[in-house]
């Protein structure tokens, strides 16, 4: 409630939800996932279920009080305080420069237009071809020209966009974006 531009949500997604996005986990191998703006961990619980012993998940939260109530509660999880705008910079701080999956739940209706095309330049540098980028957006908030701008992008930067049905068990009712295959000059 403190911050409304940067949180964007009054309660966390729900199961539901968070199982939709995170389809797009790896269930075996070894795989890398990151969580952009994972809040109070809804989404986070149920991507770590899924993921396969080995597996390293990495959640990039900006508010350090959430990053702090994370570490505590979700200790297999690794938190870095930071931006997601700098995505590329904190993961090769970690030695990461190529992921399996990311998983956003960042309010993108809330950012700019340059805000929106960095954020996901970086996403799409480190899914690399092979990849798979996973989002929502609120059903009411599809009005906001915001809103129907970042799904424009997502049409220009990603070959393959699927846009799921409506999950009315969420608060409010939304629907996500499974994006994969980015053209290197898009973003
Ligand atoms: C709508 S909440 C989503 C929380 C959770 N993922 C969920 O779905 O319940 C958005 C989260 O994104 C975080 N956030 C906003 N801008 C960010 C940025 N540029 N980088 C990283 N996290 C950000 C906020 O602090 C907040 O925790």
């Amino acid at each position: 409630m403190r911050r409304p531009t940067q949180v964007g949500a009054v309660v966390p997604s729900s199961a539901r939800l968070a199982g939709l996005l995170a389809s797009v986990v790896p269930r075996e191998g070894c795989p890398v996932v990151v969580e952009l703006g994972p809040g109070t961990g809804a989404i986070s619980s149920v991507i770590a279920d899924r993921l396969p012993t080995g597996a390293r998940h990495i959640a990039v939260e900006l508010d350090p009080t959430m990053g702090d109530y994370l570490r505590r509660s979700q200790p297999d999880l690794e938190v870095i305080n930071g931006d997601a705008a700098k995505l590329g910079m904190l993961l090769a701080e970690r030695g990461v420069m190529q992921v399996d999956a990311v998983i956003s739940g960042l309010p993108w209706a809330l950012f700019d237009r340059d805000t929106q095309r960095s954020i996901l330049g970086q996403v799409t540098n480190v899914i690399g071809t092979t990849g798979a980028f996973a989002t929502f957006a609120y059903l009411h908030g599809m009005p906001l020209s915001a809103a129907r701008r970042f799904r424009r992008t997502l049409h220009d930067i990603f070959d393959e966009v699927v846009v799921s049905r409506t999950v009315w068990r969420n608060m409010p009712p939304a629907f996500g974006y499974i994006c994969r295959r980015p053209a290197a000059t898009r973003a």
